[in-house]
This record gives C-alpha cells, structure tokens and sequence, in this order.
C-alpha cells in the first residue's frame, strides 16, 4: 500500500438490518486491514437499508462465529443515511436487495460513493450468485457459510483497493 496516503479511503459495509451480515463484513475487513498493518488508512463502518434493529449490537450467532475465528464485532446497528453517500468513497451491500435501496438512495440524494455487491470480489463466486444470503432466520451452518464468504471477499477486496480500485458495475 502507498505510504503517500493523505485520505483515509471510507468503506461502508451494508445489509438488511445491520445485525448479521453488515457487522461481521465490517469486523473481519478491519482484522484483515490490521493484520496487514494497514488500519490506520481506512475508516470502516456498517449499517443496515431497514430499522428494525437500531441500537442493537450484533446478532448472537455473528457475535460467536467472529469470536471463533478471533474477530471483535463492538458496534451498534444504525441506518444507512443520505449523508453516506458523500462521505463514504465506497460502499459494498451484501444482496442486490440492499444494493437497489442504496442506489434509489443516491438517484434520489446524489453522493460520490462507488456502490458494490460484497461477493463481486469473492474469488469463488459464479457471475449470476454474488449476494451473502441472509442468514437470520437459519442455524450456525448460515453463519459458518456467511463468514467464509465475508473473509475471501475482504482479502480480495483489499487486494483490489491497492492494485486496481474498484469501479461501480
Ligand atoms: P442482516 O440480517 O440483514 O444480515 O442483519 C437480518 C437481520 C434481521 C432481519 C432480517 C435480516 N429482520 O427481519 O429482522
């Protein structure tokens, strides 16, 4: 990564209700960053397209998959907002339901935020499966699956930002 770095680049990581999938993308992108020395030239955050769980901490079941695999997840879930679009450079949804409410958000507000689906950068995703499925109403199988999508793609797309960042599809 450049050490000429004068603006932190800011992720956004969004699901449906930022219990499940948007919080473990957002705990395991910032372990990868920290494992590669390279935490102080990101900001990370998530938040969810729905209201339902604002002010909760992360669903139990992410909660204790990131435990297994020894990654922190402390935030609380909050919605996304117009302003995210001009404060974040990118933001990565995890199903293409988020991805469209974030792109009415921006027709709608504008903002210079690059949107994404997360598993555009999975190395063994297939063109027509690129979405993280929601895994609330499921068992642990969901989690274990969810997470193993969320790590290949977070150390692809850090590849991605240093050597060839990523473009809106
Ligand atoms: P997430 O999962 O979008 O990955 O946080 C969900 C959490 C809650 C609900 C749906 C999905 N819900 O319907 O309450």
């Amino acid at each position: 990564m450049s050490t000429s770095r004068t603006h932190r680049t800011h992720i956004l990581f969004v699901c449906l209700g930022n219990i499940c999938r948007s919080p473990l993308a957002e705990g395991v992108f910032r372990d990868v960053l920290e494992k590669d020395g390279l935490a102080d030239s990101f900001h990370v955050d998530s938040a969810g397209t729905g209201a339902y769980h604002v002010g909760e901490p992360a669903d139990p079941r992410s909660l204790q998959v990131a435990r297994d695999h020894g990654v922190t997840l402390d935030g609380k879930a909050r919605k996304v907002e117009p302003d995210d679009l001009d404060r974040f450079d990118h933001i990565v949804a995890m199903d293409r339901d988020n991805l469209r409410n974030l792109e009415a958000m921006k027709e709608r507000h504008g903002g210079k935020a690059q949107l994404h689906l997360l598993r555009e950068f999975d190395p063994e995703a297939h063109e027509g499966d690129l979405e993280v499925p929601d895994p609330y109403y499921g068992g642990p199988d969901g989690f274990q699956a969810v997470y193993s999508m969320i790590h290949r793609s977070c150390k692809e797309l850090l590849q991605r930002m240093d050597s060839d960042p990523p473009r809106e599809r």
